[in-house]
């Protein structure tokens, strides 16, 4: 079984949720002693400056100032409506990952602009700059792990990763794709499933392995399709459930950690 935190490593930022829940009766206790923690806390900054500085949140924080979210590399080839929806979510502190980089396959794309907008660092790599596809992979390899990501997500990336990648990623490359798999993979999922009639389609989080989306499900979604939809407007209605459930699972796994054994992905 992989479990992603390591067991003795566990990811910056990385909580185990309180489980089970606070109850009326154990609560005034655990008041009492997260009281007590903070009173320790207190003094242990007075004495160490640095400490004292990162605790008032400055926005350039001295060196030795600990990164308490998790980090987060997306990849994009379009719109990046996806990416959108994860940097809302990320403004909020208690989502508990922030994006530190936005990669590309694809110059001038508008999920670029997005990243940007938002004050977060791009780069481009493209296929072509390159002489073969392994070149490719070994460079956008680099280029992300120089960011040092906890987890990678492709959010309408249109390329297939390569061995290098996947080795340094290994079951932490996330993966959206719009239709219900393992029905309709590749890129044209809604057209398929419009093509052959189904009368529910919906997006699959995974886990990117080798194959064509193939990785282990993190989680699934549902949507109707409609007598009269077109291949827009499936699109637009599966595009909706999924960035709901891409903003709602990342926040799990980064908030508490996942396990895969085999195909199956547990939260715990
Ligand atoms: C998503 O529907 C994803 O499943 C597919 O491409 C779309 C990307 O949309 N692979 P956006 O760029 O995030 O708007």
């Amino acid at each position: 079984m992989r479990a992603w935190p390591p067991a003795r490593q566990p990811p910056i930022g990385w909580r185990r949720p309180l489980d089970p829940p606070l109850t009326q009766r154990t609560a005034p206790r655990l008041r009492f002693v997260l009281r007590e923690l903070r009173g320790v806390a207190e003094f242990r900054r007075r004495q160490n400056p640095v400490a004292e500085a990162c605790q008032r949140g400055r926005t350039v924080q001295p060196v030795g100032c600990r990164d308490v979210t998790t980090r987060l590399v997306v990849l994009v080839s379009g719109a990046g409506s996806n990416l959108q929806a994860l940097l809302d979510a990320s403004a909020d502190p208690a989502y508990g990952a922030r994006i530190v980089a936005v990669g590309s396959d694809r110059r001038g794309v508008a999920g670029l602009d997005r990243a940007t907008a938002a004050g977060v660092p791009t780069f481009v790599v493209p296929v072509g700059d390159y002489s073969d596809r392994s070149e490719w992979d070994r460079v956008l390899t680099a280029r992300v792990a120089g960011h040092r990501p906890d987890l990678v997500i492709s959010a309408g990336f249109r390329k297939l990763v390569g061995p290098a990648f996947l080795a340094e990623f290994q079951d932490r490359y996330l993966n959206t794709h719009n239709s219900l798999l393992p029905a309709f993979p590749g890129i044209h999922g809604p057209r398929d499933a419009l093509a052959y009639g189904v009368k529910v389609s919906g997006a699959t989080l995974f886990f990117v392995d080798a194959g064509v989306d193939t990785g282990p499900i993190v989680a699934q979604v549902a949507v109707p399709v409609h007598e009269d939809d077109t291949v827009d407007m499936l699109t637009e209605r599966i595009k909706d459930a999924e960035r709901r459930q891409l903003v709602a699972y990342v926040g799990r796994l980064v908030r508490e950690g996942w396990t895969i054994a085999g195909r199956k992905v547990t939260i715990p």
